[in-house]
């Protein structure tokens, strides 16, 4: 069905794109463009409009023509011929207007927007530069600086920032086909076209001081500054040329690593929330939810359910306890506010909607309950006991353990298929990542709720089944485990870390456990010890830090030592001569080690422990260890996740860089399947 629609209302042509969800500027949609062009030319129309059906105006081109060859027309010739013509075009703008969509709303001659419309250049999260214009016409509507910005960073502004700039000709309330009417009805003449325009000049050093903060922000990313450079080509050449030069970046930029990583990402985060097990299977409705626990976990459960309208009772033990939590959950609400996040309103909603207390009557009619006390055992298995006898029989169970099995927590539960985990991270309302997490009895009803209620608080739902540490933590398990042979091997802290920077993550492991603290990785040493096989290779450096109280930054001294009122590491003797130490004892002679060799170490053990975590069922597909490790550890999105970044290097190159690390480390990997030789 053709998408486009073409009516000649006595010498005004009106345009309408109908390509559902987003009306994205597919083949179909820039041919239905040309031909409806070509229409409104041969009936002579004078003026014309292009509007959208649906809920937005163009939102974007279509990523999933991005893998295969560009077929025509191309969206720079239709947009040229757009601006062009001889009919005086004008855009009807409503939704959000992206990317392609935005760049259509450049060429027209007349730009009307509603109240409310939202604009920007997203390319650049795709790996890409615009290739239709949009670095080229951007800044001869609304100048360099803005346009640089909006391309390098692809924020959205609000129309009335745009018309403030120049960018529009009117924003208005309503009636926006009749405005545009009245403001075509006076235009006399054809007006002079967005591509003739000059820019007014910027500073000399404008783009060059522009590029330096925008790289430190890309932590290796390249799209953002190559946007830069291509809203430049727009200063210093005439448009043409300019134009032709950002298309050639596009279609390259098409092919390159960084962008198919990107895409891998964008398409994984819609398909991480419809994992096959709740295919066709509905939510329960949600609207009350108890949390038991209110520490660090817990406040940070309830505001980020409380910020979704949810109402939220809090459990304690006692009065102190109820105390201390109510404030916790109020000093996050007032952050809130603080920052701009929420109005007084929406602060004063959010705290009616809370309630807190030590009585679990209070629990009856919850939908959801997420349990966050200690991590124990016995503790958990009480409280969900407790909770059992108040809540309704179909309310969901959840634990937010980080390592016990949620099964086993649910020993005592008669009805163990409303018992899932909910792995939040922290700070619980800010970091993106729920592992979700389902036993061999929860249902596909209670997991398509605990989705459902992901989706709404507006994290990202990872399914995961049962095993230590989950997905993601099983995963760092390993990660940290082949840094540690690294160090006792030659390398330093601090060279891991940097190596890890150098690859892309906001930290390197050592600096990361100094900032959340060794005590956990040092209870779950012990913990594992009586299962740990009694081949593996184990480095006890990091248990020998604990013992002298050198838990991190809030003792003054992990890995690192931290000097008063200040989180910066500063690389400490004593850990160097220990770490020396260790492998004289152990009659290791330290070698060096290249940042390429610990990189590829680091990423293989990740992929060989993603594939292991396939193997055993535990995750579903490899995209949902991506998205934990991306939404819940900082992995650069553009390398599109560890099992992304290895299937780039190449299943046999991986293989290879296994093989070495098992030879370093003998009998403590188990070689995954995909990757054994
Ligand atoms: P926390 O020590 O800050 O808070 C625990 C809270 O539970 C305390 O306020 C305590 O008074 C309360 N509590 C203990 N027993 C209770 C009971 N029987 N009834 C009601 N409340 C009770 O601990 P945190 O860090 O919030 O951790 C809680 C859970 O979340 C643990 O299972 C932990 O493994 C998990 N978790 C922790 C993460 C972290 O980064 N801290 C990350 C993800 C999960």
């Amino acid at each position: 069905m053709n998408p486009v629609f073409y009516h000649n209302d006595s010498g005004r042509a009106w345009v309408t794109i109908d390509n559902p969800p987003v009306n994205a500027t597919s083949q179909a949609v820039r041919a239905g463009l040309i031909e409806a062009m070509v229409s409104a030319e041969r009936d002579n129309c004078r003026t014309g409009v292009i509007v959208c059906l649906g809920k937005t105006f163009v939102a974007g081109g279509d990523i999933s023509e991005f893998g295969k060859p560009p077929q025509e027309p191309h969206l720079p010739d239709v947009y040229w011929q757009l601006e062009q013509s001889p009919v005086i075009w004008a855009v009807a703008l409503h939704g959000t207007v992206l990317g392609g969509g935005f760049e259509l709303a450049m060429a027209a001659h007349v730009r009307v927007a509603a109240t409310g419309t939202r604009f920007g250049l997203p390319e650049v999260n795709l790996g890409l530069v615009p290739g239709a214009g949009g670095t080229q016409r951007l800044p001869r509507l609304v100048g360099a600086e803005l346009a640089a910005d909006l391309a390098s960073s692809g924020r959205m502004i609000d129309a009335q920032v745009l018309f403030d700039a120049g960018g529009l000709d009117a924003v208005v309330d309503d009636d926006l086909e009749g405005h545009i009417g009245k403001l075509l009805d006076s235009a006399s003449s054809h007006p002079l076209t967005t591509s003739e325009r000059n820019i007014l000049p910027v500073a000399d050093d404008y783009f060059s001081t522009l590029a330096v903060s925008v790289e430190k922000k890309a932590k290796g990313a390249k799209a953002p500054l190559l946007n830069i450079e291509a809203v430049k080509w727009a200063t210093e050449t005439d448009f043409s040329e300019g134009q032709v030069r950002e298309r050639q970046l596009h279609l390259a930029l098409r092919d390159s690593e960084q962008s198919i990583a990107l895409r891998h990402a964008f398409f994984a985060e819609r398909l991480v929330s419809k994992p096959a097990v709740i295919k066709n299977v509905s939510a329960a409705a949600v609207k009350h939810i108890t949390v038991v626990g209110g520490g660090l976990m817990g406040a940070g459960i309830s505001a980020a359910c409380l910020a979704a309208g949810l109402n939220v009772h809090l459990i304690e033990v006692d009065e102190s306890a109820v105390t201390a939590a109510n404030e916790r959950v109020t000093g996050l609400l007032q952050g809130a506010l603080k920052r701009g996040k929420i109005t007084e309103a929406g602060f004063e909603a959010q705290r009616k909607a809370f309630s807190c207390g030590d009585d679990y009557r209070a629990s009856a009619n919850t939908d959801i309950a997420i349990e966050a006390v200690f991590e124990d055992m016995r503790v958990k298995q009480k409280v969900f006991v407790e909770l059992a006898k108040h809540i309704r029989d179909d309310a969901i169970l959840a634990t937010n353990t980080s390592y016990l099995n949620p099964e086993e927590i649910g020993a005592d539960i008669k009805n163990p298929q409303r018992i899932v985990g909910l792995h939040f991270f922290s700070p619980a309302h800010i970091m993106k990542l729920l592992e979700i997490v389902a036993t061999k009895h929860t249902n596909e009803q209670a997991l398509a709720t605990a989705f459902s209620l992901a989706k709404r608080i507006r994290k990202v739902g990872v399914l995961s089944g049962v095993c230590d540490g989950f997905i993601g933590n099983r995963m760092l398990a390993a990660y940290r485990r082949q840094g540690d042979y690294l160090l006792a091997d030659g390398a330093t802290p601090q060279q891991i870390d940097a190596a890890m920077r150098a690859y892309g993550l906001p930290m390197g492991p050592y600096e990361l456990q100094d900032l959340t603290g060794l005590q956990i990785g040092w209870a779950n040493r012990k913990r594992q010890a009586p299962t740990r096989a009694a081949t593996e290779r184990y480095v006890s450096i990091a248990d020998q830090l604990c013992e002298k109280e050198r838990f991190g930054q809030r003792s003054g001294s992990g890995w690192y030592r931290y000097e008063s009122n200040n989180r910066s590491p500063v690389v400490d003797d004593e850990v160097e001569q220990l770490i020396q130490a260790y492998s004289n004892k152990n009659g290791i002679q330290r070698r060096a080690f290249t940042d390429q060799e610990i990189q590829d170490s680091m990423i293989a053990v990740l992929a060989n422990e993603g594939a292991r975590i396939l193997e055993d069922d535990i995750a579903e597909r490899a995209l949902d260890i991506d998205m934990v490790k991306i939404h819940g550890y900082g992995f650069p999105r553009w390398r599109g996740g560890p099992m992304h970044a290895a299937d780039t290097m190449g299943d046999d190159a991986v293989a290879a860089i296994l093989a070495t690390v098992d030879k370093q480390s003998p009998n403590s990997w188990v070689i995954a399947k995909k990757y054994q030789r």
